[in-house]
């Protein structure tokens, strides 16, 4: 296994876990940074023993503030064009496992494209909606803990409002402020922003480079669920270590067909869908799964 120095790369069970490990510079993306994670991840695709990936951040402050703006700063356009930087980033997008973000502190820049280009996120905040399917995982509300005061560090939404009454570092937070640096964004910002959540409120955000709390990502579809930071990386573990006790193919399968409905027509969404669906009848594990639950035992699927 290659050793990394910008991230860490760990087998959690089945499931592969890249954290971004550069908390002073609030784990912003170098070019070796951006390397390294291609380099885990793709690695991570390729391994039998892994069904899905998390990634995240270290330290308490931001998943990833973007492209690091001081190797950027001095660059010019042909320096860019023949550097083809953050190339790499496009194979997050392509892995055939599931990629979940898990989102804690910044998600800026290309630190939020990084976290659109995953299957899908998980936001730390303080909205404590049960977890579907792992109860424990489903911490007391933080309005109603009795060890949380109003002054306690996880305390940071109003009842009464839902307003952030002081954001903390762990919140997760969502923007794309390159407009205010004199670019745009470069990694799939524009796009993926305004898919997730409409023109309006896309455009205005790459106009402004103003911020977006995890409570209105999760209102505008932008996240999966918000979870309190305490018990994100836990619930991202637990939530791939379930995926990946499904078939491997048929989990590919059905991300595709997901990734689908994004980029083309609806009726070619669901001829592909409808093709795809027929082919898992070719899978030993389909058999394994349906006779698994007319006899009322576990599927031992063999990811084949
Ligand atoms: N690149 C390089 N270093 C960064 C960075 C970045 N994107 N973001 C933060 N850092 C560094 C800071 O320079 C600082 O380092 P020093 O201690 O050496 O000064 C350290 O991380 C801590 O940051 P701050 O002191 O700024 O922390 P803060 O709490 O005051 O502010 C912040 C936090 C609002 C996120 C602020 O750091 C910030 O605005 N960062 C830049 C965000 C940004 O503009 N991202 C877009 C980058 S461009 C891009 O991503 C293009 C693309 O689409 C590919």
């Amino acid at each position: 296994a290659r050793a990394y120095s910008h991230i860490t790369s760990e087998a959690r069970g089945p499931v592969g876990l890249i954290t971004l490990n550069r908390p002073k510079a609030l784990n912003a993306l170098s070019p070796e940074l951006v390397a390294e994670l291609s380099h885990a991840a793709v690695a991570f695709d390729a391994d039998e023993a892994i069904g899905a990936l998390v990634l995240t951040g270290a330290g308490e402050k931001a998943f990833a503030a973007g492209a690091d703006i001081k190797t950027m700063s001095s660059k010019g356009y042909m320096d860019m064009y023949k550097s083809q930087l953050f190339k790499e980033m496009d194979q997050i997008a392509q892995l055939r496992k599931p990629i979940i973000a898990a989102v804690n502190g910044f998600a800026l820049g290309g630190g939020c494209e990084l976290a659109m280009c995953c299957d899908f996120i998980l936001a730390a905040g303080e909205i404590t909606a049960p977890h579907p399917t792992h109860p424990s995982l489903t911490p007391h509300s933080p309005l109603t803990h009795p060890s949380l005061t109003p002054h306690s560090p996880q305390y940071h939404f109003s009842p009464l409002t839902s307003h952030p009454v002081s954001p903390a570092p762990n919140t997760a937070k969502f923007g794309q402020p390159e407009i205010k640096l004199g670019t745009i964004p470069g990694l799939g910002g524009t796009q993926r922003f305004a898919r997730a959540l409409g023109k309006s409120r896309a455009m205005e955000l790459v106009l402004t480079g103003d911020l977006m709390s995890a409570e209105e990502a999760l209102q505008r579809g932008l996240v999966s669920r918000v979870v309190p930071a305490a018990s994100l990386l836990d619930d991202a573990i637990a939530t791939a270590t379930k995926i990946a006790g499904y078939s491997q193919p048929i989990v590919a399968i059905a991300k595709t067909c997901v990734n689908a409905a994004f980029e083309s027509s609806l009726a070619e969404g669901l001829k592909l869908e409808r093709h795809l669906f027929y082919s898992t009848f070719a899978t030993e594990d389909q058999s394994i799964g349906m006779k698994a639950f007319l006899e009322k035992a576990t599927p031992e699927f063999k990811h084949q």
